[in-house]
């Protein structure tokens, strides 16, 4: 028994901020977003637009794609740090009644922007135990979130939502993943807002993402090589024979970095970092979805998706796209 995907969808937002747009009001440049960040530029959500709404195009999307009715699903599961509401209700549930899912339960996930890897496993989890179809989505409207006047973050982010269906499956294929966390690097990205008390006792005001770019940028690249070599070991795969690497796009520098320690060819990751930024969550579902609908997706290629985020969080899957698993069920097995 296993699980595999069976559909994929995206938004992006219509609208486009350039860097030369972003240099117009900030003390920075073209050349130096693009060349520290792999970055021109970024979706922008639109005055109508949330994370919800996008997720519901994604969402929607992906369920055409796998050909499926909303009625078929039985689990929505939104990956997100910039959920519509602060705490309640979940994102998931606006998804959910958006798209009329009316048989489905719906929750968040809260694995910044390894999100959608997490959210991915669980889902997988649920599908094999339930064999009911669940929708799997990651979006972002970070654009709300950033301090405009800041150049060390502002330039990074973008907004957008991918989606996947995952499916029951009888035929097994390769589908391991490992998901991983260091609290010790909490303090790396933080968006004050939540209940933890101030020096008053009074819990401290909503503020925006607050970052340590250089110390988030180093644990990155180990994280993503980590995350690649363990599960390639787990499936006794060498890095060299992968298809492809779906990091999260969080700086084209970052993957050049972990292909260079690899000894990999760049052109084995998928890199859309240039036109999205780094769109936390949603990177890696819209990334999928861009080379499947591209063709450079193609079913039996061997791939790996891994994220690293806040939290720390980080992690990775295996895959036989489009899926099945039926080895090793236990991320304990793989994580190293
Ligand atoms: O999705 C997960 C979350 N985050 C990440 O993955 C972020 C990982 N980190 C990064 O991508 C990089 O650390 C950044 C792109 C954020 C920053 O690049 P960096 O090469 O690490 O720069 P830095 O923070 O070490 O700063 C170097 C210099 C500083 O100037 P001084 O102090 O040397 O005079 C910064 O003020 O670059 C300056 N700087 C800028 N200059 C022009 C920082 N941002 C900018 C900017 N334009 N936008």
């Amino acid at each position: 028994m296993g699980a595999r995907i069976t559909g994929t969808g995206s938004w992006l937002p219509a609208r486009t901020v350039s860097n030369d747009e972003i240099a117009a009001t900030l003390d920075t440049s073209d050349e130096w977003i693009f060349s520290h960040t792999g970055i021109k530029t970024r979706h922008i959500a639109g005055p109508d637009e949330s994370t919800a709404s996008m997720s519901a195009e994604a969402g929607r999307a992906a369920l055409a794609a796998a050909g499926l009715k909303p009625e078929d699903v039985g689990m929505v599961v939104v990956a997100t740090s910039t959920p519509d509401y602060a705490t309640f209700p979940s994102t998931a549930c606006m998804v959910q009644n958006a798209l009329g899912c009316r048989n489905a339960g719906a929750f968040d996930i809260q694995a910044a922007c390894a999100g959608f890897i997490y959210a991915l496993e669980a889902a997988r989890g649920l599908v094999e135990l339930s064999r009911r179809p669940a929708l799997v989505i990651g979006a972002e409207t970070l654009s709300r979130i950033v301090d405009w006047k800041d150049r060390g973050t502002c330039i990074l982010f973008g907004d957008g939502a991918g989606a996947a269906v995952v499916e029951y499956s009888e035929s097994p294929s390769l589908w391991l993943s490992t998901l991983r966390a260091d609290g010790s690097g909490a303090p790396y990205i933080v968006r004050e807002g939540g209940t933890r008390p101030g020096p008053d006792g009074k819990p401290l005001p909503a503020a925006p993402l607050a970052m340590k770019g250089r110390n988030v940028y180093n644990f990155a690249i180990k994280a993503l090589e980590d995350v690649t070599r363990s599960l390639c070991a787990a499936a006794g795969t060498a890095p060299a024979e992968l298809d492809c690497i779906f990091a999260h796009q969080a700086n084209g520098r970052i993957i050049e970095a972990v292909a260079r320690r690899m000894d990999l060819p760049l052109g084995k990751f998928y890199l859309n970092i240039a036109s999205t930024g780094n769109t936390s969550a949603a990177s890696i579902p819209v990334a999928l979805d861009q080379a499947a609908r591209g063709g450079a997706l193609r079913d039996g290629m061997r791939i790996v998706l891994c994220g690293f985020g806040a939290g720390l969080t980080f992690g990775g899957t295996i895959m036989d796209w489009p899926g099945a698993s039926g080895g090793v069920r236990d991320n304990r097995d793989t994580a190293k």
